[in-house]
């Protein structure tokens, strides 16, 4: 029997749903969203999640909630672009008074960087690979002979004087209206940063953006192989809900 699990994924702009297929690392039907609460405080966000709950199809036991912050076993202990009153906020256990269910809360990018190592364009590497994500800010993920190095966060490393984030974000691209090669300069700059620290032999570019990966692809550069994230923007909500099997599997 396949094991169903509901996936979240909150961000920026909108909270994005799906149910989940952990044995198959697939989506069951569609993925939905509702727009981020604004402000995106606890109880609001909290809402919004337990309204997507209720439009997905009925699930197993448990439920995993990819957020954009530094999560140590569930607390919130980061808020670069999202309400700082979720500092310190214990957030699986809110999710799990929200749902009546056990719940996963875990960074992000770490939550897409599993769905894309498990099932999806990192599926079977080895050595390092570094999954970004381009949203609202840069998530990363990194991974050491497919195991996790949670919580990196080297979105914020400094480039050009600023946060890397500020740089070379996809909200950045829009906020500026900058055309494909412009954008791509600023992401081949963090690559470059990034590679010196990390020599990693594969890269994994997920975000909405990596949906336009032909576009672009022939602009990048750097040493390390690069890919498009196979999941695009499902990876969130597959990837939490796999954290959340994981963390219980049976
Ligand atoms: C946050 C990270 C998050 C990333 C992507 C950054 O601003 O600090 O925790 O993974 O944005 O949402």
């Amino acid at each position: 029997m396949t094991r169903k699990i509901q996936g979240f994924d909150v961000g920026g702009s909108s909270v994005k749903a799906g149910l989940v297929d952990v044995d198959g690392g697939q989506l069951i039907g569609e993925l939905i969203s509702a727009s981020t609460p604004r402000p995106a405080t606890p109880a609001g966000v909290m809402q919004v999640i337990a309204g997507l709950s209720r439009r997905l199809p009925e699930a197993g036991e448990g439920a995993g909630v990819a957020f954009p912050s530094v999560v140590k076993r569930g607390i919130v202990r980061t808020a670069a672009n999202i309400d700082q009153s979720w500092l310190g906020a214990d957030g699986a256990a809110l999710v799990a008074s929200a749902l009546g269910r056990r719940a996963e809360f875990l960074n992000d990018a770490d939550a897409a960087g599993i769905a894309e190592m498990r099932w999806g364009a990192g599926r079977g590497e080895q050595g390092t690979v570094a999954m970004l994500t381009f949203g609202t800010g840069i998530g990363t993920a990194l991974f050491i002979e497919g195991r996790l190095l949670p919580n990196t966060e080297l979105g914020h490393l400094h480039l050009h004087g600023m946060d890397a984030e500020k740089w070379a974000s996809a909200h950045v691209k829009t906020a500026l209206n900058l055309d494909w090669p412009a954008w791509i300069a600023r992401v081949n700059d963090y690559l470059e940063l990034l590679h010196g620290f990390l020599w990693p032999d594969l890269f994994i570019l997920g975000g909405a953006v990596s949906a336009d990966f032909k576009e672009f692809a022939p602009l990048l550069r750097s040493e390390a192989e690069i890919r498009p994230a196979h999941f695009t923007v499902q990876s969130g909500v597959i990837g939490a809900a796999l954290a959340a099997a994981e963390a219980s599997p049976s």
